[in-house]
């Protein structure tokens, strides 16, 4: 089938790679002639792993295009992706729909022969209805549906989230549109991938709710470690005992510095505005988003807690990973953004190292002193926290970071070391929710 897909970000561009690996014909647009630029000489502009080698191919293939003009591929397509961003409006928390109504405006204008009109960005509920008012105010006369797709990638493993997902989620009435998505899909049916159908409104509140439920579960496991602290408790033990329960599962059950990124942060706050908006208030979710802002800022408190004192002046700080997880350049509301300006205003000097997201980070944290690896932001450090599970963080040569550190203190928010491990090494050793 032939596709549009507007939108050449995280979730266009690895949903457009996907889909033309299916064998699919993918055409993707973007506003940004650098980004357009960059696209067509194969250079990726975000660090998915494996997305350059797909782009790569099925461009090569010639299933694969990028263009700053689409409407030819607009007009050409069976369905048009809006995969636009749609950020947290400032001030009032709710979701900025404005690329995806012009994205609207754009398609009303071209489209030709029944058209589906899928949004894959994650729109509030009733989006889907606002976007075909749109559209049939501009052309009363088009054939069209509008559908909602919403994506469920993580970053870091989107392609196989995307290839290998636990479902797709089409929300539309209109059949014609069910037999587009169903052939869009259909290379997923070969491995019995569920395609539930719904309706529009009920799909838009799936994407929320899964993710405000996620973002939930990740700050009960975090209220669980510091529960786990004050008892003598060890709070990886208590997740794999509830986690093996399968009404529970045992994923995202990793007590952290709370979560972060450009997804749960924007959803929870999106998803509690429209609730209070439609009088039906989600008080746990208004509780997570609480917990979790509190949480990120009390992790500076843990750092000056394991030092022993809570006026920084004079010490350096060494952090590991400032990403908001590993596997991602992505910085948008990472933890660290939080953590380390408080470890400063406490009087720190803070130095760190991120495999991908130093560049980025640069711009972010300002007086953050960037270092090329994570023995350099160990040494001289009266502190080493870490702070993304980064893989290379995960067999440090201890008794060399020993030598580094002006002082043996360890911060592990990750819990990637073993309390008796580090002792052993002779490191005084803080972590999350080992009592
Ligand atoms: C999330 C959802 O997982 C995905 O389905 C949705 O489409 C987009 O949002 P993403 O934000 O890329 O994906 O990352 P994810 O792996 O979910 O982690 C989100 C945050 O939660 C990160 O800050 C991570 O460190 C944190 N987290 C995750 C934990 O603290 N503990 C866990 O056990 C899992």
């Amino acid at each position: 089938m032939r596709v549009a897909m507007i939108g050449t970000g995280y979730v266009g561009l690895v949903s457009g790679a996907c889909f033309a690996d299916f064998g699919h014909v993918v055409t993707c647009i973007d506003k940004d002639p650098r980004k357009i630029e960059r696209l067509e000489r194969g250079e990726i502009p975000i660090f998915e792993p494996g997305l350059d080698d797909l782009v790569a191919r099925n461009v090569r293939e010639g299933r694969l295009f990028f263009t700053l003009e689409g409407a030819q591929a607009i007009k050409d397509a069976d369905a048009v992706f809006i995969a636009v961003g749609t950020p947290t409006r400032r001030g009032d928390g709710h979701a900025d729909l404005s690329y995806v109504y012009a994205a609207a405006e754009e398609i009303a204008g071209l489209i030709d022969g029944f058209t589906v009109v899928v949004t894959k960005s994650t729109v509030p509920v009733g989006t889907g209805d606002e976007v075909e008012a749109i559209i049939k105010k501009v052309r009363p006369d088009a054939q069209f549906a509008v559908v909602s797709n919403p994506e469920f990638l993580r970053e870091g493993a989107a392609i196989e989230d995307f290839k290998r997902p636990d479902r797709v989620v089409v929300g539309t009435d209109d059949e014609r549109a069910q037999a587009v998505m169903r052939d869009l899909y259909r290379p997923l049916s070969l491995n019995e991938t569920p395609i539930v159908f719904t309706g529009r409104r009920t799909s838009e509140l799936i994407k929320y709710a899964a993710n405000a439920f996620l973002a939930m579960k990740i700050t009960f496991i975090n209220e669980m470690a510091d529960l786990c602290e004050k008892v003598g408790a060890d709070v990886q033990s208590v997740a794999k005992g509830i986690g093996l329960d399968k009404r529970i599962g045992s994923k995202f059950l990793n007590a952290g510095p709370g979560y972060g990124g450009s997804c749960f942060p924007k959803d929870t706050i999106a998803l509690v505005k429209t609730a209070q908006q439609y009088g039906a208030p989600t008080r746990l979710i208004e509780t997570t988003v609480e917990v979790n802002t509190a949480r990120k800022k009390a992790m500076a408190t843990k750092v000056a807690d394991a030092i022993g004192s809570t006026d920084l002046a004079g010490k350096t700080i060494g952090v590991l990973g400032v990403t908001f997880k590993p596997n991602t350049d992505d910085m948008r509301d990472a933890p660290s953004l939080d953590i380390l300006p408080a470890l400063q205003a406490m009087g720190a000097k803070v130095q760190a190292f991120d495999p991908e997201g130093a560049k980025e980070a640069a711009h972010m944290l300002d007086g953050v002193d960037f270092k090329a690896g994570a023995y350099e932001a160990a040494e001289g450090a009266d502190a080493l926290v870490i702070l993304t599970e980064w893989d290379q963080f995960r067999a440090l040569d201890l008794d060399r970071l020993k030598l580094l550190l002006k002082a043996p203190v360890v911060v592990d928010l990750r819990n990637v070391y073993k309390p008796a491990e580090m002792v052993r090494h002779g490191f005084t050793y803080a972590s999350i929710g080992r009592g």
